[in-house]
This record gives C-alpha cells, structure tokens and sequence, in this order.
C-alpha cells in the first residue's frame, strides 16, 4: 500500500510522449506569438530582439574587460583576442554578491559591481587602462540597440530595487562615474545564452542556438529578419533571447503543473512568473523535490514521519546534491551519506525513495527542455524550407555540466520530437564571459568607420 502512494506521487511527474508533443507545439506557437508585433506585448515567451546580427568571423581582436552576472558566480574577465588563429586568452576572478546586496537597492548592486571591478583591475596591474566591456547580465532585457537594456524583470535569486524599467548600461555608468575612479567603454550587453552560442559559433560557424540550463533555464537562437516584426529590415539574421522561462505563465502548462510545483511557485520571489523555469532549473528542481519529501513525510511514508527542520529549509537541495544522489555509481549507502550530510536522518528505504523522486523531477526537465528545443529547431528546418537540417546547440550551465542523466535525457527527446533534425550539442567550456567579448569586439569593429 505503502508503494502504491508513493507511485502515485511519482506518476504525476511522468509525461508521455503524447503530452510532450504537446507541449513541443505550444511552445512554437508561443514563439510565433512573441515574434509578431501585434501579439508580442501579451507574449510570455517574450522572443527579445538581441541586435547580436551575426557570428564572429575571426578577424576580431584586442583586449576586453567581461561582467558575468547572474549565474551561480559573479566573474569579471580579461579576454585577449589574436586575430587569425582564433586564440583567445582569459583571466578572470569569481566574486561573491551577498544576498543583502542581491536584493537591496539597485545603487548598492552596482556600487558592489564596479567595486569587484576595481579589484579585478587592481589585481591584473591594470588601473587606469580604458577598455572596451562586455556585460553578459542574465535577466530579460528589451534592447535597442546592442549597448542599451532595459530590465523588464529581475528573475531567479535576484530582486534589488528600482532597476525594472531601467537600462542597465545606464546604471553600470553611473555607478562608474560615481566612484571616479575609472572610465570605461561599455561596448555591449548580453545575455548568457547569447555569450554562450558566440562561444561556441566560434568554433563552429553551424552553432545557431544557445541554451543555459544552470541556476535558470533560457535559449537563444539565430532569426530571420524577416520574420522578427518588431525590429526594422528583411535582410540576414538577428539573434531573439527567447527567454522560454516564461513559457506557461498564461496557464498553458496547467494540466502538468503539480500541487509541488505550486507550491515552489509561491514560495520563490516572483510568484506566478516564469513557470517553466521553475520546472526546469537548478534553482528550482531541489526545492520540487523537497516538497515532494514534505508531503511524502505528512504521509508517514518517509523519514518516519518526522518533518525535520532540515526538510523545512529552503535550498537545501542544491543542484549538486541531486547530481550526486543520482550518480549511478553511487551505492545507496553513500546516498544516505549525502542524506546525512544535509541533516536528514534516512533509512536504507528512505533514501531508495529520494533517489527515485529526484529521479523523476530531473526526467521531467530534460524532457521538457527536450521539448522546448525540439520546437526551436523544427522551426528553423521549416523556416528555411529543408528537407532534414543539421544544427550545434552551444550549451552551459551547471544542471547540464553536473547531473549524470540530464544531457543523455535531453538529447534522446530532442531526437524523438524533432527526427528530421541532426542536433549537435556543444558544451560551452569558458562560460559567457569570452562570448561577451567576442561581441564587444565585433560590435567595435562595426563602430569605427563611423568614427
Ligand atoms: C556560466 C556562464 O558558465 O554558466 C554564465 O558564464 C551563465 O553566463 C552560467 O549564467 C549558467 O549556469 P549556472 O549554473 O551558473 O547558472
Ligand atoms: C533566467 C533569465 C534569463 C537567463 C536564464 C539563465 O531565465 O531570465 O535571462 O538567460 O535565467 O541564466
């Protein structure tokens, strides 16, 4: 009796090859919906114009300074570029942003930014150089042009004051210019996704797509001009940040949002918004999980019943931690381990449990992942009319780089749900960061003859 509640619990986590079909098709209707300037200010997928135009084609050169903010680390990078035979050299330096500043005033995050700046340069014996920068910022920006984003919303762990509504760029040189210290260039904004695929376009000119699964869940992919509505021309290609973690915020998700997954929904930091995120995503899929075992425990079924305060903590489970429980390798003691480890008291069954339940919440991410991009490609087969189309998926993100099932998941249902498409999937190995500076780069070179 005792089992069959448990697979209860466990099947609602489980979706059929009919249902991810499904959700394959809304998401390019959603896609379609957010590319079209009449339906655009209603789309959750909000398919933002990058103004990123093409791949850097090797002549690029020259030294940059890159921001990487908001993944699970804060980097500030020297990149070093050499024309010719696509070499790139990087410095950089991880700091941490205290949670107090992550969601205090936007002053203080900035201030905190170009104080770790000022360190970095400081330490590379570089005080005083003007170099152009890169600043791949995770959140959803509206762009005019490559060096303005306006925030539209703070997402994941991050929720500092009066930056909604602001153009970043703005905020970065003002707090620059408030501590007078340095002068810099701000050459570009961008998103991880789209440092990711350039990093990976750079070695591979059929990289079209760039997709993030880490502390949150985006993809971003090569358009026809033609058939983005909301920004002037026909002619070559735009990169669009889809920003997919919206996807099901209007309700379209609702038959496979579980009991568990709302519960995450209203304890996270923007209720109601980015659903598929929070299905999906390092930050989120330990805290499924840790409802899941709340609601298993109430029923007596796990830990003899007994909610520790542990188990009531929010975040325990970080995306390590599931990698680690569901390692293959791992023999069910050394998951009791971890269990410990983590403050709960398990049983040899107990932590059978948790293995399976982690189990099921990564399976139905890398499906719905699998899902997401299936519809991307199946897009891009069809929009430029091809029989069969072979395409790279620059990729990166702790979730992808550290679970041992997730990429093998991911991949088999991108197979199933887009079979006339031969997807490569490239793992981008130096972050956004070089990404960043491969488009400051082109982005200067395209500035100069109007200097
Ligand atoms: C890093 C990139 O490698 O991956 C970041 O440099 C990106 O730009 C990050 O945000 C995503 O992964 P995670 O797991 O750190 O959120
Ligand atoms: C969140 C952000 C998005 C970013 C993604 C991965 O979904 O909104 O901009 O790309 O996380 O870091």
């Amino acid at each position: 009796a005792q089992r069959k509640q448990i697979d209860k619990v466990l099947a609602l986590f489980r979706l059929t090859q009919e249902q991810l079909v499904g959700i394959r098709n809304k998401m390019r209707v959603e896609f379609e919906y957010g590319l079209k300037k009449d339906t655009h200010p209603l789309a959750t997928v909000k398919m933002l114009p990058t103004y990123v135009c093409g791949m850097p084609d090797g002549t690029e050169k020259g030294k940059f300074l890159a921001l990487d903010l908001g993944g699970t680390n804060f980097r500030v990078l020297l990149v070093k570029i050499r024309s010719g035979r696509r070499s790139v050299r990087m410095y950089n330096k991880i700091f941490a942003i205290p949670l107090e500043i992550m969601q205090g005033t936007g002053e203080e995050l900035f201030d905190h930014i170009v104080q770790c700046i000022a360190d970095f340069l400081d330490y590379m014996g570089l005080k005083g150089a003007q170099l152009p920068l890169g600043f791949t910022f995770s959140f959803p920006c509206r762009q005019a042009s490559i060096d303005k984003g306006t925030l539209i919303e703070w997402t994941k762990g991050f929720k500092a004051t009066d930056c909604e509504g602001e153009d970043v760029v703005d905020m970065l040189r003002e707090a620059i210019k408030r501590r007078n210290e340095f002068d810099l260039d701000i050459v570009a904004v961008v998103n991880d996704t789209v440092g990711t695929m350039m990093t990976c376009g750079y070695e591979d000119s059929n990289c079209e797509v760039g997709l993030i699964a880490g502390t949150g869940s985006n993809m971003c992919y090569m358009e026809e001009m033609r058939n983005i509505e909301l920004v002037e021309g026909d002619e070559g290609k735009m990169c669009i940040n889809t920003e997919w973690g919206g996807f099901g915020d209007n309700g379209c998700l609702d038959d496979i949002h579980t009991q568990y997954d709302k519960e995450v929904d209203e304890g996270s930091l923007n209720p109601g918004k980015q659903r598929y995120e929070k299905m999906t995503s390092g930050m989120y899929l330990g805290e499924i999980v840790r409802q899941i075992l709340i609601d298993l425990t109430k029923q007596g079924l796990l830990f003899r019943g007994q909610i520790s305060e542990r188990l009531r903590t929010r975040g325990i489970f970080e995306t390590k931690f599931l990698s680690q429980i569901e390692s293959d390798r791992l023999a069910l003691l050394q998951v009791r381990r971890i269990l410990q480890q983590l403050g709960l008291d398990s049983t040899c069954e107990d932590s059978i449990v948790v293995k399976e339940v982690c189990g099921a919440v990564s399976r139905r991410a890398a499906q719905l992942y699998g899902a997401g991009l299936a519809a991307i490609v199946e897009k891009r087969r069809e929009d430029q009319g091809l029989e069969h189309m072979r395409i790279t998926v620059g990729v990166d993100g702790t979730l992808y780089k550290l679970h041992p099932h997730f990429s093998r998941i991911l991949r088999e249902t991108v197979k199933e749900l887009a079979p006339q498409c031969d997807v490569m999937f490239m793992l981008s190995e130096d972050g956004s960061g070089k990404g960043a500076a491969l488009i400051t780069a082109v982005a200067k070179r395209l500035q100069q003859p109007q200097r």
